[in-house]
């Protein structure tokens, strides 16, 4: 398999030139070329122009386009082109149109408006990627292949009979034993728990997608509705790329993910084995008052999937986007900032929707490489500094990104968190893995994204937020973590049930019990803005959370003897019991939080746990909010990516020379970064 994107860093984004009249085609070349660009991404929404009528395929467009960006050194990232089928897929397969969870069956006029389950797509979906793959191949501007567009973001569910019977045949793959249908369905009256509520099922034509219903639908039919979900749009994505595998060989194969603060449609753990290059999507959360810091984990959770290698951020935006509430525009510096932020957490490319802002349709404002207002702004004139810094930091190109700490999440632990029969509505997974990786991010620390099975042994610190829902396998691997030697925190509502969404009896923290050493007897959720005070016994290990504010949740915890009480509630429901625990365990220790804590508390834990793993910020002593990242390579070379988000400007300790701006700092000479501003500093002796 050819890599990519190879030994340089790359500058492109979506390029959907069918949107122009085609002189259009040189003036966007021109620009490429002034800009820097590398790669685009074409042909995404273009199924109806390549086949206007059903079986009528018109490429030659296609073949000028790729034929010009070949000519100015621009690899093309090939799209499938199967996101959105044009208006006559409708006409002549309405039954492929989804059906909502209320049985409303929805008509073509966005996008991205097809039945992941529908036959007649997946159909006439291969006969275009046949043609594609055929006529493409081996054209010398072809890069990757991208198939499909954001999977899930607009179609991730469907709730019609073709759907139901995919399900259902999902279902007997996953408790049937072959041959043997009833023995299958009373494994899945055992794990749907159907006893209750009387839901007891006697036939298979019964089971159903979770359609709208009367109250809380069954969790464990919700739970096994999201995994088949997730599976039944990755089998489409792994139809087409293995079409485009034996029909392309040795061409990297790619979708982009929504790795990001609202998509929670698919398990990227499944997913992410299956990309040749791990790509993603990112647009900032504009309500977010730390929006950077959510970049900053989405992108070390990219890089999580993608096992530490560079990956490919596909799609962000210069300035505003047009889906949001207000959209708020980019203030000059942070688009440069945002985007190297992701190539810091090991992104090799960095792509923007779109290349040209469009004149017509749902996104024409929404802003893009070269804007409506032309060349002569301070956008385009951004885009072609962005275009030199990235050339200028070539050799940062196939680096990894050093992380000490390991942030564990899984996707089947946030549905089943989120879900409506919680003891919680204010308690959201997401809030819980934001507030231990802002924690992380504060400190400095480098983090990386792991699903729970992942071998964890070599991480100092390992965060395991709110895991709801674990293997015995997930939890097994996370108490090797504590063995080996690193700091493992595991926090409130972990553990709790199996992958069946069953309760594991005993008291919470079920899977972690013995591990951490506590037994929580029963969970007292906080009421909406209420709070409660910790307290510190002398020699805690956390003096700091003496005074310490939790909110959303308290529990009745009993500590085993041998597990230190580190902070316990001062007031509140459960007034006396441990709110901070900690075992020691082989080299390592783990510790449990029973609260939400505010900030300060969070930091102060993620600090005593540094401090005990000797685990050390990428450069100590940083002000807050200037972020600093290490990337490293095969031959010890080492770059600091620094990154002020304080607008303050920051004088940096580090030795080196900063390839942004060529200039070399040193001790006696500390690299002196703008208000707002970036570097990136080779280090000096690596
Ligand atoms: C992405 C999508 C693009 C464009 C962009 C706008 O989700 O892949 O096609 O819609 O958002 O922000």
């Amino acid at each position: 398999m050819r890599a990519w994107p190879g030994d340089r860093l790359l500058l492109g984004g979506d390029y959907n030139p069918e949107q122009w009249p085609e002189e259009t085609l040189d003036d966007d070349v021109e620009r490429m070329r002034e800009a820097g660009v590398g790669f685009a991404t074409v042909g995404v929404f273009a199924w109806a122009l390549l086949e206007p009528d059903p079986g009528r395929y018109e490429t030659a467009w296609l073949d000028r386009v790729l034929d010009r960006l070949h000519a100015a050194d621009v690899v093309v990232d090939l799209a499938t082109a199967t996101a959105s089928p044009p208006p006559w897929f409708a006409r002549l397969h309405p039954e492929a149109m989804p059906v909502s969870r209320e049985g409303l069956r929805l008509s073509h006029g966005s996008r991205q408006t097809w039945c992941p389950s529908s036959p007649a797509f997946r159909e006439r979906s291969l006969a275009l990627v046949d043609v594609l793959a055929r006529r493409y191949a081996g054209h010398p501007a072809l890069g990757m292949w991208h198939v499909g567009n954001e999977f899930g973001c607009h179609n991730l569910m469907c709730f019609c009979d073709t759907s139901a019977a995919h399900f259902r045949g999902w279902l007997q793959g996953r408790y049937g034993t072959p041959g043997d249908l009833a023995a299958g369905l009373d494994r899945l009256n055992e794990a749907w728990g159907t006893t209750f509520w009387s839901q007891r099922y006697t036939s298979w034509d019964d089971v159903v997608p979770p359609r709208l219903t009367t109250a809380i639908p069954n969790p464990t039919a919700e739970l096994d509705w999201r995994r088949f979900c997730s599976d039944a749009s990755l089998e489409q994505h792994l139809a087409e790329r293995d079409l485009l595998h034996e029909l392309s060989p040795g061409v990297p194969v790619t979708t982009n993910f929504m790795v990001g603060f609202s998509f929670e449609g698919l398990d990227y753990h499944r997913w992410a084995p299956h990309q040749d290059v791990v790509s993603n999507d990112h647009y900032l959360a504009a309500h977010l008052p730390d929006a950077h810091v959510e970049l900053a984990m989405s992108a070390d959770v990219t890089r999580g999937h993608a096992g530490g290698q560079p990956w490919v951020l596909m799609e962000h935006s210069t300035s505003a986007v047009n889906w949001q509430p207000v959209n708020t525009a980019k203030p000059p510096g942070q688009m440069l900032r945002d985007s190297l932020a992701h190539v810091a957490r090991g992104a090799d490319a960095v792509g923007f929707f779109q290349w040209r802002a469009s004149r017509a349709g749902a996104e024409k404002y929404h802003s893009a490489l070269l804007p409506h207002a032309g060349t002569d702004t301070r956008r385009w004139r951004e885009v072609v500094e962005l275009g030199r810094v990235l050339a200028a930091c070539r050799e940062v190109a196939g680096s990894r990104t050093v992380a000490d700490v390991a942030l564990v999440h899984d996707y089947e632990a946030m549905w089943t968190t989120d879900a409506a029969s919680t003891p919680s509505q204010l308690h959201r997974y997401r809030d819980e893995l934001r507030a231990w990786y802002g924690a992380a991010w504060r400190a400095g620390l480098g983090v990386q994204g792991e699903h729970p099975e992942a071998d964890l042994t070599g991480y100092r610190v390992v965060l395991v937020p709110s895991l709801h829902l674990v293997s015995d396998a997930g939890a097994a691997s996370i108490a090797d973590a504590a063995a080996a030697g690193a700091q493992v925190l595991v926090t409130y509502f972990s553990g709790t049930v199996d992958p069946g969404d069953h309760i594991r009896l005993g008291g919470y923290p079920g899977a972690f019990r013995d591990l951490l050493g506590v037994r929580v007897e029963e969970f007292a959720p906080l009421l909406p803005g209420a709070e409660v005070g910790l307290r510190t016994p002398a020699g805690s290990a956390v003096p700091q959370l003496d005074r310490a504010r939790g909110s959303v949740w308290s529990e009745w915890l009993r500590a085993a003897p041998g597990t230190d009480v580190v902070a316990d509630f001062a007031d509140g429901p459960t007034a006396g019991d441990p709110a901070l625990t900690r075992r020691r365990v082989g080299d390592g220790a783990a510790w449990y939080c029973a609260t939400r804590l505010a900030p300060a508390g969070t930091d102060a834990v993620v600090g005593a746990l540094a401090e005990a793993a000797g685990a050390r910020p990428v450069v100590p002593g940083l002000p807050a909010g200037v972020d600093a990242v290490r990337r490293r390579g095969d031959d010890g070379a080492s770059w600091v990516f620094v990154l002020d988000h304080t607008g303050a400007g920051a004088s940096v300790p580090l030795t080196g020379t900063d390839l942004v701006t060529g200039r070399n700092c040193s001790p006696g000479e500390p690299l002196e970064v703008a208000p707002g501003g970036v570097a990136v500093v080779r280090e000096a002796g690596s």
